[in-house]
């Protein structure tokens, strides 16, 4: 083997020495950030709810969030910003439905609208009950 052999076959070989360590520097080892369970965000335990009927969460990270029922009922999510011009409707246990304060809209239990002015629905969520947790998301 004369010089120019060995210095060629000791460079191919110290880069494929070097090549796994190459690729494994460029790998990621953090895990993957979402999953489907991330989308639920928790505003409350079960024993929360049923003692007061309702559940408020003014600033979760999907946006306000109230949570009205039992978990012997059926539970639903609204967001309680009413579409009329804003402010925050109440939920009337008795007649079971939402009423915004301000202009007197009203809405069912399921946030569709039931007297104007508003026009539209309120929003609703995706909800559930989980690990004594109260959960919803985004729709
Ligand atoms: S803001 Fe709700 S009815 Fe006007």
């Amino acid at each position: 083997m004369n010089r120019r052999e060995f210095i060629t076959l000791f460079g191919i070989g110290s880069i494929a020495s070097s090549l796994p360590i190459a690729i494994a520097a460029c790998t990621s080892s953090e895990p993957t950030k979402t999953s489907p369970s991330s989308d639920w965000q928790n505003i409350g335990t079960v024993s929360e709810l049923d003692q007061k009927g309702q559940l408020q969460s003014p600033n979760s990270p999907i946006g306000p969030v109230l949570v009205v029922g039992t978990s012997k009922t059926d539970i639903i999510a609204v967001d309680p910003t009413c579409p009329h011009q804003g402010c925050k409707v109440d939920w009337q246990s008795t007649n079971q439905q939402f009423l915004c304060p301000c202009h007197q809209s009203a809405f069912a239990r399921d946030g569709k609208r039931l007297a104007d002015p508003a026009t539209q629905a309120l929003k609703t969520y995706g909800v559930k009950i989980e690990d004594d947790g109260v959960w919803v998301k985004s729709i």
